[in-house]
C-alpha cells in the first residue's frame, strides 16, 4: 500500500514507468533515515545530473503536495526517504490485520490458475531421504504460498514405484526376505534387503540376471511378480503416509511412475509422428544436440522405457487432467539436466506450455558435516531424524516446564518444527548443514523459537483477557507508536510483499526470515515495555498490537507447514 502511495507521489515527476518505479523502491537500512526510500542512480543516468540534485529537486516538488499517507520526503545523498504519518500508519496497518485475520497477506494474483506441483516423490524400497525431506517440506510450503496468492494448487507425489530396483527387491525377498515381518518398519527391511543384494550380486553376479528376469516378469504382468510388487508398494505407502502425517503434509494424488505405464505407448508414437525420434546404438532418443545438451533417452533397445519417458507422459496428464497453467518440480538440484531435457522436448513436441514448467531446485543436506550416500545403507532415515528431534524437544521441554499440559503433542509439534524450519529457513539452492542442537535451539533463528514467541504471545492475550475474535480497534493508539513498536507495525505491514516476492521466487526462506525477524522485533518490544501494566485503555492498545503479531506470525507458520501452540 505503501509503495504504491509513493510511485503514485513520484510518477508525475519522473520518466519511468509504474512497474519500473515499484521496483526501485528500497526499505532503508537505517530506519531513522525513513520507512522507504527512492533511490535517484537509475534516473541520474538518463538525465545526466548527479542522483543527490535529482533527490533535491524531488523533493522540492514532491513535499509541496504530500499524499495524506506521508509525513515528508527528504533528500539524503542519492535517495529521496519518505516518512509514513506514524499514527495513520499503525491505525491502517492494525486494522487491516485485525479486519482480515488469517487472510491478511493473501493476494489474487492467482486467481483462477491451476498449479500442478510435484513434491516429495520417494522411491520405494529405497530410503525416504533427507533429499526427499527436503522436496516435501519445501514442496508443501510453496504450495500454501501459492494458495495464499489464490492459486488453485494441486499437489502430486510421483512415487518411485516402478523400475529394475524392484526385480532386485522380489530376488532379495524370494531368497531371505520370506520370514521377516513386514508390516513392522518395512521401508528399513526393505532397504536392508536391497542392500544386501548389492553386496552379494558383487560376489554372485548371476543374481542381476535373475533380477532382471524378475522385472520382466512384472512388466509382462506375472501374477506373482506384481503381487509382491503390489505388497511393497502397500505396506511403504502406509509408512510414508505415517511420515507424511507427522509432517503435517497432504496430497491431492499419489501417481507414482507406474500410473503413467498405459499411457507411454501414445508418448513414443506422438514423439514418432513429430519427427522427434532417432535410432542411437539400438535406443530410440531425441536428438539435443542443438541445444547444447545429450540426447534425451526415450526407449532402450529391449523396449523399456525410461525415466523422462514417464516424466513426458506424467506432463501432459497433468497439463490435460488437471488444466495445470503451471508444471513445478520439487526436485534436487542433482536432476538439474533431466528435466531441461524433458521440458526442452516438450516444447520440441509443439507445446506452448512447456515454457511454463519450472523446475524448483535444491541444494544438498549434510547431517553433522556428513555428506550421506544411499549405498551401503549409510542413510540417515527419517523416521529417525524426527524421532530424535522429538524426543531431544521432550527432554528440553522436561527441563523447562515440567508441568506443561499435553506435553506429548506440544513436543511432537516443536520436534518436528525444527527440522521443518531448519530446512526452510536456508536459501532454497543452499547445501545444508544439519546441526541437532542449532535446529532445536529455543533463541537461535529456529522452529523453536517462533513457536515459542507465538506461545507467549496467546500467553499474554490470555491473561490480559484479550479475546481476538471480538477484538475492536481503540480510538486512540497512541501507547503503540514508539520507536519500537513502528519498526514492529511496519515489518507487520510488509507481510503482502513477502508473501508476493517468495510466490514469485518460489522460496519458503523469505517467509522464515520474515517470521524471524518479526519475533525478533516483537522480543525487543517485550523486553522493553510492561505490556499487561497502565490503564485498562493503554493495555487495550498494547495487546490490539500482541493479538496482531500473533495473527502474522500464526499465518507465517501455517504457511511453513509448523504447528502453532498455545503454549510452550
Ligand atoms: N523419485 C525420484 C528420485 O527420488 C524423484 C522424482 C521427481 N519427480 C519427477 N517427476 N521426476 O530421484
Amino acid at each position: 500500500m505503501y509503495r504504491k502511495e509513493v510511485v503514485q507521489q513520484l510518477q508525475p515527476w519522473v520518466s519511468l514507468d509504474t512497474e519500473q518505479l515499484y521496483g526501485l523502491i528500497e526499505v532503508p537500512k537505517d530506519e531513522s533515515h525513513g520507512d522507504l526510500a527512492f533511490p535517484c542512480f537509475t534516473l541520474a543516468k538518463t538525465l545526466r545530473k548527479a542522483p543527490q540534485v535529482i533527490a533535491q529537486e524531488l523533493a522540492e516538488k514532491v513535499n509541496g503536495q504530500l499524499l495524506p499517507l506521508f509525513e515528508k520526503a527528504v533528500p539524503v545523498g542519492g535517495y529521496l526517504n519518505f516518512f509514513i504519518k506514524r499514527s495513520e500508519g499503525v491505525r491502517d496497518i492494525l486494522s487491516a490485520i485485525q479486519k482480515q485475520g488469517d487472510s491478511y497477506g493473501n493476494t489474487e494474483a492467482g486467481k483462477g490458475k491451476t498449479v500442478a506441483i510435484d513434491l516429495s516423490s520417494p522411491n520405494i524400497a529405497k530410503p525416504f531421504s533427507m533429499g526427499h525431506l527436503r522436496s516435501t517440506v519445501i514442496g508443501n510450503a510453496i504450495s500454501n504460498i501459492l494458495e495464499s496468492q489464490g492459486y488453485k494448487v494441486v499437489r502430486i507425489n510421483h512415487l518411485g514405484d516402478w523400475g529394475t530396483q524392484f526385480g532386485k527387491l522380489i530376488v532379495a525377498y524370494r531368497m531371505w526376505g520370506q520370514q521377516l515381518d513386514l508390516e513392522d518398519e518395512p521401508i528399513k527391511k526393505l532397504l536392508d534387503l536391497y542392500v544386501r543384494f548389492h553386496e552379494e550380486a558383487e560376489k554372485h553376479p548371476e543374481l542381476d540376471e535373475q533380477a532382471r528376469a524378475a522385472f520382466k516378469a512384472l512388466e509382462d504382468g506375472r501374477e506373482e511378480e506384481v503381487a509382491l510388487w503390489k505388497r511393497f508398494i502397500e505396506i511403504s505407502l502406509a509408512e510414508f503416509k505415517a511420515i507424511y502425517k507427522k509432517l503435517g503434509v497432504e496430497f491431492d494424488a499419489y501417481s507414482g511412475e507406474s500410473f503413467y505405464n498405459d499411457k507411454m505407448d501414445a508418448v513414443v508414437e506422438e514423439l514418432e509422428r513429430k519427427h522427434l525420434l532417432e535410432k542411437s546404438q539400438g535406443a530410440d532418443v531425441v536428438d539435443l544436440s542443438a541445444y547444447n545438451m545429450p540426447p534425451c533417452l526415450i526407449r532402450k533397445s529391449d523396449g523399456a522405457t525410461l525415466y523422462a519417458t514417464r516424466d513426458l507422459a506424467a506432463a501432459l496428464y497433468r497439463h490435460r487432467e488437471y488444466h495445470a497453467d503451471k508444471l513445478l518440480y520439487v526436485v534436487g538440484g542433482e536432476q538439474k539436466l533431466h528435466f531441461q531435457q524433458v521440458f526442452k522436448v516438450l516444447e520440441l513436441m509443439g507445446y506452448e506450455w512447456a515454457k511454463e514448467c519450472t523446475h524448483i531446485a535444491f541444494g544438498m543436506m549434510r547431517f553433522e558435516g556428513k555428506k550421506m550416500s544411499t549405498r551401503k545403507g549409510q542413510v540417515v532415515l527419517l523416521e529417525e531424524v524426527l524421532t530424535k528431534a522429538v524426543d531431544l524437544a521432550r527432554q528440553i521441554i522436561e527441563e523447562k516446564n515440567p508441568n506443561l499440559p499435553d506435553k506429548e503433542q506440544v513436543a511432537e509439534a516443536v520436534g518436528v518444527g525444527a527440522i521443518i524450519f531448519n530446512d526452510l529457513k536456508n536459501n532454497r539452492l543452499h547445501d545444508i548443514d544439519f546441526h541437532w542442537e542449532e535446529a532445536l535451539n529455543f533463541d537461535g533463528e529456529t522452529g523453536p523459537y517462533v513457536q515459542y514467541t507465538y506461545a507467549r504471545l496467546s500467553s499474554l492475550l490470555r491473561k490480559g483477557n484479550y479475546d481476538p475474535s471480538h477484538a475492536r480497534m481503540p480510538e486512540d493508539l497512541s501507547a503503540v507508536t514508539g520507536d519500537t513498536e513502528w519498526s514492529l507495525v511496519k515489518w507487520l505491514g510488509r507481510f503482502e510483499n513477502v508473501l508476493d516476492r517468495a510466490s514469485e521466487q518460489y522460496d519458503p526462506s523469505l517467509v522464515a526470515k520474515y517470521v524471524i525477524d518479526i519475533c525478533q522485533l516483537f522480543n525487543r518490544y517485550y523486553n522493553t515495555t510492561r505490556i499487561l501494566e497502565g490503564e485498562a485503555e493503554e493495555i487495550a492498545q498494547k495487546l490490539t498490537l500482541v493479538a496482531c503479531t500473533r495473527t502474522v506470525i500464526g499465518k507465517c507458520l501455517h504457511l511453513l507447514g509448523l504447528k502453532s501452540l498455545e503454549m510452550i
